[in-house]
């Protein structure tokens, strides 16, 4: 079982595309919702790996993506059993909201412990990445930090993981707005190397990211969440102008994203924490305290699909039974 995070300090860009390397360290929140519960079971008489989800077959790109990375855990735990793959999402189907970082958590978790690999959480969190990079941080719950590494091949692939930042008790909440639940026109992974190749605005970004990190960390460790909030639409907005300045450009903001984004500054101007951030989608989300996301949530309905309260939630786990 793993839940999706929303990254505060942006994953978006790679310097290896096999190793899923980022250029950058990002920092998320872990959610307590829209959970992935996978289960992995050996099919050695299998040719090969059966996958679905929410019931139905997987195929194409996201099965051999899946297959990919069992081949991975496979290659670790020097096996080559093909594997039954079970997943069931609790994200409102629909929503627009579908997750590769819980999945691949999820995933890495389960595989890992069906072929018999022990993993601690920093290898988790390495084997989670060559899934998704952003799943490397849904390991972790509450608040996690994921490592850019360095150098390249070996060196690189064991210094990049995820590890959990320490925060004192923050009363902090997500209202997840979602504006617009069709699929994307971009995959964020082509949208992130189209951004890197040709983007003017994308490494003085990178830049502004590595200084906004360091910010929200130190803001974090006392607990300012009018910082944390500040800094982290600030660095959202700022991913979005690399995006915007690609060649060509990719804007996954709509008419109803900046709609959500005017009554967020107007909830501020009310004197209430409210600050947004976005990912590669025209869904915001929005950090509040949690003794306002009921009223944040009221303030966002109108103009939106459907509204969700999230909080800070748990890091990936095996369920009873397994064995890790
Ligand atoms: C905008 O982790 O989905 O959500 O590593 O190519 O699978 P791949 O990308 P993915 O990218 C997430 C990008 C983001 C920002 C973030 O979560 O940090």
């Amino acid at each position: 079982m793993a839940c999706p995070n929303i990254a505060l300090i942006k994953y978006w860009g790679k310097r290896d595309e096999r190793l899923v390397l980022p250029t950058a360290d990002s920092l998320s929140m872990t959610l307590d919702v829209f959970s992935t519960t996978t289960t992995v079971e050996l099919s050695p008489a299998a040719s090969g790996d059966q996958v679905t989800l929410n019931g139905t077959e997987m195929a194409d790109e996201p099965y051999r993506r899946v297959t990919a990375f069992l081949d991975l855990v496979r290659q670790k735990a020097g096996r080559f059993e093909a594997a039954v793959v079970d997943t069931h999402n609790t994200v409102p189907t629909g929503a627009g909201l579908a997750s590769s970082a819980s999945g691949f958590a999820a995933l890495a978790l389960a595989a890992s412990a069906v072929y018999g690999l022990k993993l601690d959480d920093t290898e988790l969190s390495r084997l989670a990445r060559r899934g998704s990079g952003s799943a490397s941080r849904s390991v972790f719950g509450g608040f996690a930090v994921w490592r850019a590494g360095q150098g390249t091949g070996d060196e690189a692939e064991s210094s990049s993981y995820a590890e959990a930042v320490p925060t004192p008790d923050l009363d902090v909440a997500m209202v997840i707005a979602v504006v617009d639940a069709g699929p994307k026109s971009v995959s964020s992974r082509a949208a992130m190397r189209r951004t890197v190749d040709t983007s003017p605005l994308y490494w003085p970004w990178v830049e502004s990211s590595r200084a906004d990190l360091v910010d929200i960390r130190a803001a974090l460790e006392r607990g300012d969440l009018t910082a944390v909030g500040e800094i982290a639409e600030r660095n959202a907005l700022g991913m979005h102008a690399t995006m915007l300045t690609a060649r060509p450009a990719v804007r996954y903001m709509s008419p109803a994203t900046l709609a959500v984004l005017d009554r967020v500054i107007q909830l501020r101007r009310d004197g209430i924490l409210a600050y947004a951030t976005m990912d590669a989608g025209p869904n915001v989300k929005v950090l509040c305290r949690s003794s306002d996301a009921q009223k944040v949530e009221r303030a966002l309905r109108e103009g939106t699909s459907q509204t969700f309260i999230a909080h800070p939630g748990p890091g990936a786990f095996l369920r009873s039974g397994d064995s890790r």
